[in-house]
C-alpha cells in the first residue's frame, strides 16, 4: 500500500502559538508556510530570528530554515495555493467593551485564506474561541472559498504553555480533533503522524466539544490556582500557613500539587481572558449560572494583586510615596517575555501610582515592559534595582531571583524588607540573614 504524501501545511498567525507550531512541524518533516499580516515579523522569522522569548525555539527555527522546508510570507494567496491543511493560530484577545473574546482576527484570517482555496483542503482552528464559533466559521468558509464545500473545517485546540512551548508541541499530553467527517480525521492524523507515533493519546470528537475542551481545561487550572489563593486569604485571617497547607493537600493524589502554588495569582494571554470569555459565552447560551463561579475565581485572582500592593504599603509603614521599591520580575511567569495581563507589572504600576519610586528588572521582558509602562524605572539586574530599596518585592519567580543570596542583597538595599509574591524564596534563610520576610497567606 502506498503511504499518502505528507500534507503540506500552512500556519496563519505567527505569535507564540503559531510560530512555535510552524517551526516544530517543519522540524518534524513537513513542508510549512507561516503567514502573518505583520511584514516585520515575517522578515525577522525568515532571517532566523524568533520575535519573542521562548527557550529552545530560536535553535529550532534555524534548523528548520536550513532544511528548506519552512518559510514565512504575508501572502494568503501563496498559502492558499500551497497548503493541504491550514492551521488558524491568530489571537483572540478580550474585547475592550466586555469580557467576551474579540474574534476580529480569526474572522479576518479565515476570510483572507478562504478566498484562495481553489481545491480540496482542511482548515483547522487552533485559536481559543467561544463554543459555536467553529460552526459559524464553517459557513463562512463555504460561502467564501472558491472550492466551496470541498473545504472542511476541523478544531484542534492547543494547550501549549509558554516557556515549555516546544516540548508541549512536540510531545503534548493529548491531541483533540474536533471533526465532522472521516476525511477530516484522516487529514489531521496525517498532519500529526510524527506526534501520534510517540503514543500521544488523541480524542476525536465533534467541533463544539473540541472548542469546549480548551476553555474547560483553562477554567479548571484557573480555579485550582484561585482555590489555593482563597485558602491563603483564610490563612491570613487565622495565622495559618498556606504553604504548609498546600503541601499537605498535594499528598492526596486526587488533588495533586500542580497548579496549587499560592501567591500573586495567574496572568498572561490565556487564563484571565479565557475564563471571562467563557463566563460571557455561557450567559449568552442561558447557562451563565453553571459557570458563575468563574467570576469569583477572577475576583480572588484580582485580589492577590491588590493584597500584594497592600503588603508593600504596610512594610513601608502605611505610605509608599517617595519610597524606593525594587520590583523583581515583569513577565506574567518565568521563562517568558509575555507581559499580557502580567500581575507583576500591575503591582509595580499600582505602587508607582501611589507615589513610589519603582525600579523594575526582568531577565527577558524589559523591552515589552518599557513600552507598556514608561512611567516605571528600569535597571540592569536584581542587585542593581535593589540598591537603596526600602522594600524588595519578588513578582515573577525567575530561577535567577530564587538563587539570590539574601546576604548579597542585604549589602545593597536601604532596608531589609522583602515581599515574596510568588512563595519562591526560602523564608528561613532570608530571616536568618536579618530580613523582614512577608508572603501572602504566611505568618
Ligand atoms: C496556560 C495553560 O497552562 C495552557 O495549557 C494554555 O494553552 C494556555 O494557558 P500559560 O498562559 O503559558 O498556559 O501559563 P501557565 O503556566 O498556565 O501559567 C498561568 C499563570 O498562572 C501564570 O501567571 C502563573 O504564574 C500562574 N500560576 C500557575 C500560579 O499562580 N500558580 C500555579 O500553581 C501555577
Amino acid at each position: 500500500m502506498n503511504t499518502p504524501p505528507r500534507p503540506r501545511l500552512t500556519v496563519i498567525g505567527t505569535g507564540y502559538l503559531g510560530a512555535t507550531h510552524a517551526i516544530c512541524m517543519a522540524v518534524l518533516g513537513f513542508d510549512v508556510i507561516g503567514v502573518d499580516v505583520d511584514a516585520d515579523k515575517v522578515a525577522r522569522l525568515n532571517s532566523g530570528e524568533v520575535p519573542f522569548f521562548e527557550p529552545g525555539l530560536p535553535e529550532l527555527l534555524v534548523k528548520a530554515l536550513e532544511t528548506g522546508r519552512l518559510r514565512f510570507t504575508t501572502s494568503f494567496r501563496e498559502a492558499g495555493e500551497f497548503g493541504d491543511v491550514h492551521f488558524i493560530c491568530v489571537g483572540t484577545p478580550q474585547r475592550a467593551d466586555s469580557g467576551a473574546a474579540d474574534l476580529t482576527y480569526v474572522d479576518a484570517a479565515v476570510t483572507a485564506l478562504s478566498r484562495h482555496l481553489h481545491r480540496r483542503a482542511l482548515v483547522v482552528g487552533k485559536s481559543t474561541v467561544p463554543v459555536g464559533t467553529a460552526a459559524r466559521l464553517a459557513e463562512l468558509i463555504r460561502a467564501t472559498a472558491p472550492a466551496g464545500d470541498q473545504v472542511e473545517l476541523a478544531w484542534n485546540p492547543e494547550f501549549l504553555r509558554e516557556g515549555f512551548a516546544v516540548d508541549d508541541t512536540m510531545r503534548p499530553d493529548r491531541l483533540v480533533f474536533g471533526v465532522t467527517s472521516a476525511w477530516s480525521e484522516e487529514r489531521l492524523r496525517a498532519a500529526f503522524a510524527p506526534v501520534l507515533s510517540l503514543g500521544v493519546p488523541v480524542k476525536v470528537t465533534d467541533l463544539q466539544t473540541a472548542e469546549l475542551v480548551k476553555v474547560a481545561a483553562n477554567s479548571f487550572l484557573a480555579t485550582k490556582i484561585s482555590y489555593i489563593n482563597a485558602m491563603a486569604e483564610v490563612c491570613e485571617a487565622t495565622g495559618a500557613d498556606v504553604r504548609d497547607l498546600a503541601e499537605a493537600l498535594a499528598y492526596d493524589e486526587r488533588i495533586g500539587g500542580k497548579f496549587l502554588r499560592p501567591g500573586l495569582g495567574f496572568g498572561g494571554g490565556c487564563l484571565p481572558k479565557d475564563i471571562r470569555a467563557f463566563a460571557h459565552r455561557a450567559e449568552e447560551l442561558g447557562v451563565g449560572r453553571a459557570v458563575g463561579f468563574l467570576r469569583e475565581i477572577d475576583g480572588i485572582n484580582r485580589r492577590r494583586r491588590s493584597r500584594t500592593v497592600d503588603l508593600v504599603v504596610e512594610l513601608c509603614g502605611g505610605d509608599v510615596a517617595g519610597r524606593r521599591i525594587a520590583a523583581l520580575g515583569a513577565s506574567f511567569k518565568p521563562d517568558s517575555d509575555d507581559i499580557r495581563d502580567a500581575p507583576a507589572l500591575e503591582v509595580a504600576s499600582t505602587l508607582a501610582g501611589l507615589g513610589a519610586d519603582v525600579h523594575v528588572f526582568d531577565p527577558a521582558a524589559m523591552d515589552n515592559a518599557r513600552r507598556a509602562h514608561p512611567e516605571l524605572s528600569y535597571g540592569t539586574g536584581a542587585l542593581d534595582v535593589a540598591r537603596g530599596a526600602d522594600v524588595v518585592v519578588l513578582l515573577t519567580e525567575w530561577t535567577e531571583f530564587r538563587r539570590i543570596a539574601p546576604e548579597a542583597m542585604a549589602a545593597v538595599v536601604g532596608a531589609r524588607r522583602i515581599v515574596d509574591g510568588r512563595h519562591a524564596l526560602d523564608s528561613d534563610a532570608w530571616r536568618a540573614a536579618g530580613w523582614e520576610y512577608r508572603a501572602l497567606g504566611r505568618p
